[in-house]
């Protein structure tokens, strides 16, 4: 897994990127700008909490949409496929964030407990924009290369 930089591209166009963190006594503090530390507008939030020990999240693709994942608190880790090869990486810092583009199956676990995994989306919820079914997402994948 390479270092932190400000942004890595390290797989498929998915690049891990340093969020700023403002350091204060009081307490830390960190913002994400959209078309700035992200290359997209941000259309949706959602975040995943309260992840039963030994649980997995993820478990698909998607056709158009970009995402960044930060695990705000705790960690997990993400596992990034292609199709073809596959990559880990581990999240446990709220000043790093992993963007997932698409066309890259990602499954998330190992959860700690009390884990936080925000998501900034670029585009709303859409049923139709999953790939559900790895072989078909595959089968897709191979057909764009
Ligand atoms: P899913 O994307 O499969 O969850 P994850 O990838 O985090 O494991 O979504 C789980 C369910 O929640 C599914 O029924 C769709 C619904 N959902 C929404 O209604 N809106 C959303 O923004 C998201 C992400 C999911």
């Amino acid at each position: 897994m390479p270092g932190l930089e400000t942004r890595i591209t390290f797989f498929r166009g998915c690049q891990l990127v340093d969020i700023p963190k403002i350091t204060d006594p009081r307490g830390n503090l960190s913002f994400i700008e959209a078309n700035s530390h992200i290359d997209f507008d941000i259309e949706r939030v959602y975040y995943l909490y309260d992840v039963p020990a030994g649980a997995e999240r993820g478990g698909h693709a998607h056709k158009a949409l970009s995402q960044l994942l930060i695990a705000i608190s705790g960690s997990f880790d993400v596992r990034l496929d292609d199709g073809l090869s596959e990559v880990r990486v581990t999240l446990n810092r709220p000043f790093q964030g992993l963007i997932i583009r698409p066309m890259v199956w990602r499954e998330l676990d190992n959860f700690s407990s009390g884990a936080v995994c925000l998501v900034l989306a670029s585009h709303h919820y859409d049923e139709s924009d999953y790939y559900r079914d790895y072989d078909i997402f595959q089968k897709a994948g191979a057909q764009l290369r």
